[in-house]
């Protein structure tokens, strides 16, 4: 290879033209997942103080903004319900509800926008009176029967509608046990995506804040099923795992602060992988913004494309609304 003086790597970005025509990666709308918050109700918004530009909205006012979604062009939505605290208990029951909000909220969307894909967590916490993402005896989370609940959460979101469904715990073996209860119930053709490699992350705050698992979950935390955030390689086998047991997409989460993750996983896998770009790192590019300090479409452009070329298929990200209005008005 010529070294410099004959190669000259300025040569090829002298100009916004060539720039582009060199790039390697882009971000456009197809890439985009919109997680959002919905709450009882109807005709509310509530301001998420830790997640600036983020509402929880009433059922009428998520279809009102799934609709504009769809619009832009956003192929998917990711909805959390926010359950008032007097409906949580112990084992988070109501997850299994089929009358339950997230379980309204899907049919609704389903209803008014079949078009619009559905993704919903699958994951005890929006319900239990602990915070925890599974059923919990004398302090420990138990595997295996949070396994049996997770199933029936899952079937009862897919029997609403929901396209996709992700379980977000960290269980063992959850993976298959859901795939198997699906089929079992002729739902074979709902999607799994995995959330394989999902760390204990103190990203997650602001989303606690959204959900209202913050208060509940107190001074506890996940580590006993949530990554440990030093550990790359175990990403691979939890990865490897969920793949076996019949994942059709998986997830690495956090985002930005895991890219190296994620680029493994996608290299080894070549599966369908997508990246969270979760409320820590959504809640700290908008509050340097706020201040001045960072200018947030910039950054937030700049972030959504570095996961890209990190090898993500697609990014949930609670900035992708006013994401898909830029890459509509940049064409
Ligand atoms: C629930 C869940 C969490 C997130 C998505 N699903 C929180 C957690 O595991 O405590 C975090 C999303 C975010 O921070 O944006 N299992």
């Amino acid at each position: 290879m010529p070294k410099y003086p004959q190669t000259r790597m300025r040569r090829n970005r002298q100009t916004a033209w060539s720039r582009r025509l060199t790039r390697e990666n882009s971000l456009s709308v197809d890439d985009l997942i919109w997680p959002c918050f919905v709450i009882e109700g109807n005709n509310r918004r509530q301001a998420v103080d830790s997640m600036p530009g983020v509402e929880r909205l009433s059922l009428d006012l998520l279809l009102e903004a799934a609709l504009e979604a769809r619009d832009l062009g956003i192929p998917a939505l990711a909805v959390f319900p926010v359950i008032d605290a007097q409906h949580k208990d112990r084992d988070g029951s109501l997850a299994a509800d089929p009358d339950n909000l997230i379980c309204r909220a899907v049919e609704a969307l389903k209803a008014k926008i079949p078009d619009l894909g559905i993704i919903c967590d699958v994951a005890l916490d929006p319900f239990t009176s602990n915070g925890q993402d599974g059923i919990v005896r004398e302090g420990r989370v138990l595997n295996d029967a949070t396994i049996k609940a997770l199933c029936v959460q899952a079937r009862v979101q897919a029997e609403a509608g929901c396209d996709i469904l992700a379980p977000s715990d960290m269980m063992d073996g959850r993976i298959g046990a859901i795939r198997q209860h699906l089929d079992d119930a002729g739902l074979h053709d709902k999607q799994i995506l995995s959330y394989a490699a999902k760390y204990a992350s103190s990203f997650y705050g602001p989303f606690r804040d959204a959900v209202g698992s913050k208060g509940a979950l107190g001074e506890a935390d996940k580590r006993t099923y949530q990554q440990d955030p030093g550990n790359g390689d175990e990403a691979l086998r939890e990865v490897a795992l969920d793949i076996d047991e019949g994942a059709d997409m998986v997830m690495i989460k956090p985002g930005m602060p895991y890219l190296d993750v994620l680029w493994r996983v996608k290299s080894t896998f070549k599966m369908p992988t997508f990246a969270y770009q979760v409320s820590g790192e959504y809640a700290m590019l908008m509050a340097a913004s706020e201040r001045g300090w960072l200018d947030e479409e910039q950054v937030m452009m700049e972030s959504l494309l570095a996961f890209k070329r990190a090898g993500a298929d697609a990014v949930l990200t609670y900035a992708a609304i006013d994401v898909a209005r830029r890459l509509a008005s940049n064409r």
